[in-house]
C-alpha cells in the first residue's frame, strides 16, 4: 500500500494510479458545487461553463444539485452536455464558417434541447439566419457584449449594440435571447475593486437592456460572470440574471490566490512520480507540459503542498525538474501530488481521470469533450 497524504488530500493506495495522472477528489467537487449554489442563492440562477471539466459525471453531479442550464464553448462540449441529460445549452462562442451549419445540425439532432448561441457581428448572424430559414427552424441568439475584456463582443455602450439587437429581432430565423457578458477582465484581487468594476459592467448591461425594453424588444436573460465576479452579480436582485462561473467547480491555485474571498478548493490534481534524482538538490518528475496546463508562467504551473520550497528548473514535454533541499528524502518511484495553476486546460490533456471518494479510487471519469468533435 502506498498511502498519500498531501495537504488535505488523502489517497489510501496510489500504487495503481498511472502517472502523470489526473485525479479528481469528488467530495471536493461536491463541496464546490454546493458553494456555487449557496452563492447563487438558487441553483436555477446558475449556468456554469463546462469547459473546466468536460466530463458528463460532473454535469450529472451538478444536475443532482438542481443546476439544469449549462454553457459551453465547443460542439463537443454541447454534445457531452446533451448526452448527460442537459436540456438547456448555450454555446457561448460566436459560430463562424462550418460552425454555422453545425448549429442547425445540433438543433436537429437534439430537438429536446433548448439550444442558444452568441453573436457579435452581422455576417455570421445573417449566415446563421439563412441556415435556420432553410432548415425551417428558429434559433435563439444572445448578443455578445464587451465590458472591457476586449476579446469578443460589441462594446456594451455602443450604438452598434442596439443595431445588432434590432437585427436579432428582425431576422426570421432568429429569436433574440438577451445579452451575454463575460467579464474575464474582472480579476481584481481586492474585493472592493472587483465589486466596483462589476457594478459598472452591470450598470451598463442594465442601461442597454432598458433601451432594448423601450423599443419593445424582448431581453429574456443577461448571462454574466465568471468565478471571480458571479458572487457579486449574485447580489443583484434581477430575475434576468444567469450566472456562469466555470473554474469554481474544480478550482485551482491561480484562482485560489487571485480570489482570496472565495471558499472554493482545488478538486483536480496531478499525481506524478519521481523518475530521477540525478543531483542531491534535484527531483525530476514525470509531470511534463503534456500533462499540466502550461499557459501560466514557467515556475508556477504546479504547486506541491509537500515541497513548498520547490523551484522549477526545467519543464519539458515529459519532465519537470525541481530544485529543492528536500530532494534527498525522495527516490525514483515516490509519488507527489501537484495542484495545477490552471485547472481547465489541464483536464483537456487527459483522456480519463481517476476519481477519489473517502480516500479510495472508486471510478474513472472520461474527459469526453476534450476532443473538438464527437459526432456533429
Ligand atoms: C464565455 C465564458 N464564460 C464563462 C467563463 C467562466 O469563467 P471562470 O473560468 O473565470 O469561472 C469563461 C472562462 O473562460 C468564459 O470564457
Amino acid at each position: 500500500m502506498n498511502v498519500l497524504q498531501s495537504g488535505p488530500y488523502h489517497i489510501e493506495d496510489t500504487s495503481h494510479i498511472l502517472s502523470p495522472g489526473l485525479v479528481i477528489f469528488a467530495d471536493i467537487v461536491e463541496q464546490n458545487i454546493l458553494e456555487m449554489v449557496r452563492i447563487a442563492k438558487d441553483a436555477g440562477r446558475l449556468r456554469p461553463h463546462c469547459k473546466t471539466h468536460k466530463m458528463s459525471e460532473v454535469v450529472k453531479l451538478q444536475l443532482q444539485h438542481g443546476i439544469a442550464k449549462h454553457k459551453c464553448a465547443t460542439f463537443a462540449e454541447a454534445e457531452m452536455l446533451a448526452d448527460a441529460g442537459i436540456e438547456d445549452i448555450m454555446l457561448a462562442y460566436n459560430p463562424v464558417g462550418p460552425h454555422v451549419p453545425r448549429c442547425v445540425q445540433f438543433a436537429q439532432e437534439y430537438p429536446k434541447v433548448h439550444f442558444s448561441v452568441t453573436a457579435d457581428h452581422e455576417k455570421p448572424l445573417t449566415e446563421l439566419n439563412d441556415s435556420c430559414v432553410a432548415a425551417q427552424i428558429k434559433m435563439e441568439v444572445l448578443l455578445d457584449v464587451d465590458t472591457g475584456l476586449h476579446r469578443t463582443g460589441t462594446p456594451i455602450t455602443s450604438k452598434e449594440a442596439l443595431r445588432l439587437y434590432e437585427l436579432l429581432v428582425d431576422l426570421p430565423g432568429i429569436v433574440p435571447g438577451g445579452l451575454h457578458l463575460y467579464d474575464g477582465q474582472n480579476h481584481q484581487v481586492d474585493l472592493v475593486d472587483r465589486k466596483a468594476a462589476v457594478d459598472v459592467a452591470y450598470g451598463d448591461a442594465c442601461n442597454l437592456a432598458k433601451q432594448l425594453d423601450q423599443h419593445g424588444w424582448p431581453v429574456p436573460r443577461l448571462v454574466v460572470g465568471g468565478t471571480g465576479s458571479f458572487p457579486i452579480f449574485a447580489d443583484f436582485d434581477d430575475d434576468r440574471l444567469e450566472l456562469s462561473p466555470g473554474t469554481s467547480v474544480f478550482h485551482d491555485t491561480g484562482y485560489k490566490s487571485n480570489f482570496p474571498d472565495l471558499d472554493f478548493n482545488p478538486a483536480s490534481v496531478l499525481i506524478t512520480r519521481v523518475v530521477s534524482r540525478c543531483h542531491d538538490d534535484r527531483l525530476t518528475l514525470d509531470a511534463g507540459n503534456k500533462s499540466v496546463a502550461s499557459d501560466p508562467p514557467f515556475g508556477t504551473r504546479l504547486f506541491f503542498p509537500d515541497l513548498p520550497d520547490a523551484e522549477h528548473i526545467i519543464h519539458n514535454e515529459e519532465h519537470l525538474v525541481l530544485k529543492t533541499d528536500q530532494a534527498v528524502n525522495y527516490q525514483p518511484g515516490d509519488v507527489l501530488l501537484g495542484i495545477p495553476r490552471h485547472a481547465c486546460p489541464t483536464s483537456a490533456l487527459h483522456r480519463t481521470a481517476d476519481v477519489v471518494r473517502g480516500g479510495k479510487v472508486v471510478e474513472q471519469w472520461t474527459v469526453t469533450a476534450r476532443d473538438r468533435k464527437i459526432n456533429i
